[in-house]
């Protein structure tokens, strides 16, 4: 296998962009990527996205999008894993760089969320989850997650507030990132004032609904083309999966695809947790940060949120999370989530992340979960 980078980067704000269509967010994120790497001809495209055709009508986005960015004629494909999609698209391509089928990849992720009815939008992202033995009951994504965070409040003797330091770091990383969806930061009162959602998950415990592509372009380390000075070397990549209902799990509060695939990881970049200099955690919910913490093992059992309330997780503290606004408030377009991940760990990487760089930043993981982490997609960058 080969050694795999990033030479390029590329995305687009993240809002509720209702004058432009899938096919044009894609294709402005490539074609700033494409600038960004100094790359002209590509090889193949990997483009993550999770509901093109429930909510836009619109499947067989590999040749749509390859034929809008002007590169008809190369290997394209969808590659879908729920709201893990994007980084399911990375590991795609990174196995087509690494396994020397292509020199020149493309990883795309794109999401339109807006295009329907918030409820249409809803019932759609339920997909993630079991069809036939939880969303035939008529229950949310959102209530699925609140039911674990209500069991873990419980058994940890925790309440609502010792999950407000999540949102509120991810809120002030966001200010300072121009394509967050939300840029200003939150208070404590605001936390504990915002509108609940499914008990006890409460907006601000929860990733928005928005539209977004983000792009990464791939080379083989030792061919980079005069892209070395800013390549970000991926030193591991590594997928788990668990079951995807939640009653299917001996232990639901214990997420084991994010333990397998992180542990994966560690072993292939050869590093430790302690190794890690920031963390872009899969915070669709704020319960997902802290169960995620524990099982990628930077916290023990029923300690994640601790981490948060020593104040250890922003762009300052032993962990930095969500650096750039993270899936809470830099916005969460499904599909394309997990590629934002890595454009923010390869910023953060070589330097480039202003108000919110993280210090002597030289090792960055990312993970992008589908379904209640029933898939996680683990990679680790260094510079
Ligand atoms: N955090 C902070 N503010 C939020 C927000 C969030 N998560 N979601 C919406 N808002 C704000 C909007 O910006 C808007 O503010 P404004 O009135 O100042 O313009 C206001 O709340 C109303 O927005 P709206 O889109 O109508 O909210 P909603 O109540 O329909 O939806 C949620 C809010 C949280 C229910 C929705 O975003 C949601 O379902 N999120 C989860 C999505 C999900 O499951 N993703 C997959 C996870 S893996």
């Amino acid at each position: 296998m080969r050694d795999v980078s990033v030479v390029g980067i590329g995305q687009t704000k993240v809002k509720e962009h209702w004058n432009k269509s899938l096919r044009e967010l894609a294709t402005e994120a490539i074609l700033a990527a494409m600038k960004d790497g100094h790359v002209e001809n590509v090889d193949a495209l990997y483009i993550g996205n999770m509901l093109s055709g429930e909510l836009t009508g619109q499947e067989n986005l590999g040749a749509l999008i390859a034929d809008e960015a002007g590169l008809r004629g190369i290997e394209a494909m969808k590659v879908e894993a729920a709201c893990g999609s994007g980084g399911a698209a990375i590991r795609a391509g990174y196995l087509a760089v690494a396994a020397g089928a292509y020199d020149v990849v493309i990883v795309a992720g794109a999401e339109k969320l807006t295009e329907s009815s918030n409820c249409y939008t809803t019932a759609s992202l339920a997909m993630a989850a079991d069809a036939d033995y939880e969303n035939v009951h008529g229950i949310s994504f959102v209530a699925l997650n609140a039911m674990l965070m209500r069991r873990y409040m419980y058994e940890y003797d925790l309440m609502p507030e010792d999950f407000a330091m999540f949102s509120m770091n991810a809120h002030a990383n966001a200010a300072n990132n121009p394509y967050a969806m939300f840029q200003s930061p939150i208070t404590l009162e605001q936390y504990n004032r915002a509108r609940n959602v499914s008990d006890p998950i409460s907006v601000m415990d929860s990733s928005p609904v928005g539209d977004g592509a983000a792009v990464l372009i791939l080379m083989p380390t030792t061919s980079l083309n005069g892209n070395s000075a800013r390549a970000i070397k991926i030193a591991a990549s590594a997928v788990a999966t668990d079951s995807l209902s939640l009653h299917a799990r001996r232990d639901p509060l214990w997420l084991s695809a994010v333990e397998l695939s992180a542990r994966k990881a560690y072993e292939q970049a050869g590093v430790t947790p302690h190794d890690i200099d920031l963390f872009e955690v899969h915070d669709a919910f704020s319960i997902m940060s802290v169960m995620s913490l524990e099982a990628a093992g930077f916290a023990s059992r029923g300690r994640g949120a601790y981490l948060a309330r020593e104040n250890e997780i922003t762009p300052k503290g032993r962990l930095p999370l969500s650096t750039m606004g993270g899936l809470k408030a830099r916005g969460h377009p499904v599909g394309a989530t997990g590629v934002y991940q890595a454009v923010e760990a390869v910023t953060q990487l070589r330097g480039e992340a202003g108000k919110n760089q993280v210090i002597d930043a030289r090792v960055a993981m990312t993970q992008s979960l589908g379904g209640v982490a029933a898939n996680a997609i683990t990679h680790i960058f260094t510079n």
